[in-house]
């Protein structure tokens, strides 16, 4: 599967199953970890069969049978962690997604303070991504979940502010970004085109703004053919030749 179709077919999962997850898919996983903090200066760090913080009774009723988690760890002064965040979890989400397994995005419903994860002083612990094996069908609770929150969805042009003719590649860039994952599908990132570039922008007003916005950047690089994002609210995409 392909990134591209990885993107169409992610969908957050909520319910999982109790099969443990492949040595060797953990191996992959850890170096996709690895490089993500070698690259970002991010500590994420991947907890295999420690699902406790995600219990129904931590999670609000929203997950099920969850064992495993990514911990999104960034630094403190680092003015574009949350950004970095969103950006590389959700390489992580699609790789994931490639490997035929389900996952989340969590920021609120979850016991942070059962997390056996180590946070040094000059750390923040922003959200958690949980995964695993997931059935293909999603439960009618799963469903039930999504229902009110799907019922807002954007499309392109609520996503796409235009100031001139815009090329195909950009329309494409913004199709996938649609698909991205935000918290409460609240979809907050808009890009702008004036005909020569394109930028991405969020309000800032909420909590993980800055995190969906590192989303959305990464499913529009994928959308539009490739690329390179300036990291920062406003940053500007310079596409691949
Ligand atoms: C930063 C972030 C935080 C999120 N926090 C939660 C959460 O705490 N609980 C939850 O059930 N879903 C959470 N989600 C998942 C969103 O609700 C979900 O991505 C959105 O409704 C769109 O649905 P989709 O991912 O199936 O496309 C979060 C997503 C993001 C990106």
């Amino acid at each position: 599967m392909d990134l591209r179709s990885a993107i169409m077919e992610r969908t957050s999962r909520r319910k999982y199953e109790d099969i443990p997850v492949d040595d060797a898919i953990i191996e992959q996983l850890e170096a996709a970890v690895w490089e993500c903090n070698r690259s970002a200066d991010l500590n994420i760090k991947l907890k295999i069969g420690d699902g406790e913080p995600f219990t129904a009774g931590k999670s609000y009723g929203m997950f099920s049978g969850v064992q495993n988690y990514f911990a999104m760890i960034r630094k403190k002064d680092d003015p574009v962690g949350d950004e970095k965040i969103g950006y590389y979890g959700e390489s992580l989400v699609l790789l994931l997604t490639r490997l035929g397994l389900g996952s989340c995005w969590v920021g609120g419903t979850y016991d942070k303070d059962a997390c056996h994860v180590e946070v040094a002083d000059d750390e923040e612990f922003r959200c958690a991504i949980v995964f695993g094996h997931v059935k293909t069908k999603e439960s009618m609770k799963e469903r039930a979940i999504k229902k009110p929150l799907k019922r807002k969805s954007k499309e392109i042009k609520d996503m796409l502010t235009a100031y001139a003719d815009v090329p195909n590649w950009v329309v494409d860039g913004v199709r996938y970004a649609v698909k991205a994952p935000s918290a409460q599908n609240r979809q907050p990132v808009r890009f702008l085109c004036d005909g020569e570039t394109v930028s991405a922008k969020v309000k800032g007003e909420h909590n993980y703004d800055m995190v969906d916005l590192g989303i959305a950047k990464l499913h529009f690089e994928v959308g539009a053919g490739g690329g390179t994002w300036e990291f920062g609210n406003g940053g500007l995409f310079t596409k691949a030749e």
